[in-house]
């Protein structure tokens, strides 16, 4: 068996990319204020910030822009678009949107009251601001394997059933108006869930008449990783588990940036006829009307197309396969990373590479400083920074797992970029004593990790 599959496509448009000098990354990086989201992509040299919105597109897709139909209501490519959809999720309304957020900030205001809980595996931070926005508490439940960057485990994005059951039981159904899981599980290490997982899940939540979305984003890679690694799956199509994995469910979110192989949306999929009329009256408010959802036409049908090229199984076993492969050549360089390797991205275990670094100087967001400073690397911190919370002036607490996630865009980078970037790595493994902490000189109230500021200890 060949171990990392090839591209099943070829090159046939490139887009230049640059190495600025070390000097001009010093000065880009201060200038930044040391948060790598307020660099400017052109000085940045291998981006791996996010696999959200930075695929490569195919030639099919680029000519399915030129189908675009832009009127305003009922445009021939939202038929496609919700016929594709439809075909992979089986839900019975299909309503786009602009992107996974806005997915859920509309799904989400039709459906919370203040005080209730909203369980799942890991919560995305969109998906838990959106919650907390509405006054109600996001509650993470994933297995305890999940929280532990070196235990090896199949579906480390599971969520505990026994903690789903006794947060319903402690709190009431009433107050739980629906539970989720996020397949695969990007806050939680791109960790994929298994198919008896979600079922469970949604037999529990089922048996409580307490409606089950999933957080679809990346959906394709996660029923790829259930066709390899879940016992009894491996003779299914990708595209059959999915259908199996959505009729557990009684709707979705969905971010098109990740497996729609799109460069902008996203859909609501359901099946209540009455969630669905709120959600539509919602979308005229927030996003437009139904069949376009803040999209263009050519939107829409790039997006359809992409769905159906992200479920070909050469193209997810090279995808895998790619992430894989990174993480080896990260391993070989000294660097501790999340095992097993996840769909979208490999995750650095920071707290374990740079243990002189206390948590309340973030180790993770130094990491990112110093790879942008030695190779003009992008990543992100998951850690201290994203979902610390502040207990009282001067103290916080931090969330279990300190990771740097590199998320690889789909289609974009080839062996030769992975290779280098293993390189500039295997240097902050050699110099990584000299590596200094942060401190935070603005933050806003939610999300602040897009927009802090911080000075260098
Ligand atoms: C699991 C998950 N849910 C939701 C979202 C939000 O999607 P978007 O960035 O399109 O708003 C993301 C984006 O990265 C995600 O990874």
């Amino acid at each position: 068996m060949i171990e990392f599959p090839a591209e099943p496509y070829r090159i046939k448009t490139i887009e230049p990319i640059k190495l600025i000098s070390r000097e001009e990354r010093e000065r880009k990086i201060a200038e930044a204020k040391f948060n790598v989201f307020r660099l400017r992509a052109e000085d940045v040299f291998l981006d791996f910030l996010t696999d959200s919105g930075t695929s490569a597109m195919s030639d099919s897709q680029w000519a399915g822009l030129l189908t675009g139909d832009e009127s305003y209501a009922g445009c021939k490519n939202y038929y496609n678009f919700e016929e594709t959809i439809r075909s992979i999720t089986g839900f019975k309304h299909i309503i786009p949107v602009h992107q996974g957020r806005a997915a859920e900030h509309i799904l989400f205001t039709n459906l919370i009251k203040p005080g209730d809980l909203v369980p799942s595996n890991t919560h995305f931070d969109t998906t838990r601001a959106n919650i907390e926005y509405l006054k109600a508490e996001a509650v993470d439940l994933v297995i305890d394997e999940g929280k532990s960057p070196t235990l090896d485990h199949p579906f480390k994005g599971n969520i505990n059933l026994d903690k789903l059951e006794a947060l319903i039981k402690q709190y009431g159904k009433e107050r739980v108006p629906f539970g989720m899981l996020a397949v695969t599980n990007n806050s939680g290490g791109g960790q994929p869930v298994s198919l008896e997982n979600i079922r469970r899940t949604s037999e529990i939540l089922r048996s409580q008449g307490i409606p089950f979305i999933l957080d679809a984003c990346r959906y394709a890679e996660n029923c790829y990783f259930i066709k390899i690694r879940e016992k009894g799956q491996s003779r299914k199509s990708v595209r059959e588990i999915a259908r199996e994995m959505f009729s557990y469910a009684d709707g979705c979110t969905m971010s098109a940036k990740k497996d729609g192989l799109a460069n902008i949306g996203g859909f609501i999929g359901l099946n209540s006829d009455r969630l669905h009329q709120g959600v539509t009256n919602t979308m005229i408010l927030f996003e437009g009307f139904r069949t376009y959802g803040g999209l263009a036409g050519r939107d829409l049908e790039s997006i359809a197309r992409g769905l159906e090229e992200a479920l070909d199984e050469a193209y997810l076993a090279h995808r895998t396969g790619q992430v894989r492969m990174f993480g080896e050549l990260l391993k070989k360089a000294g660097i501790p990373i999340v095992q097993p390797t996840g769909g979208h991205a490999v995750f650095i275990d920071a707290a374990a590479l740079l243990p002189d670094i206390a948590l309340s100087n973030y180790p993770g967001w130094a990491l990112t400083i110093a790879i942008y400073r030695e190779g003009g690397i992008r990543g992100v911190e998951i850690g201290g920074v994203m979902f610390g919370k502040k207990k009282s002036e001067g103290s916080e607490i931090f969330p279990p797992m300190e990771l740097v996630r590199l998320a690889i865009p789909r289609r974009v980078y080839t062996e030769s970029h992975f290779r280098y970037a293993a390189s500039v790595f295997a240097r902050i493994a050699e110099t990584r004593k000299s590596l200094r902490g942060l401190k935070i000189t603005y933050a806003p109230e939610l999300l602040r990790h897009f927009t802090a500021e911080f000075e260098e200890l």
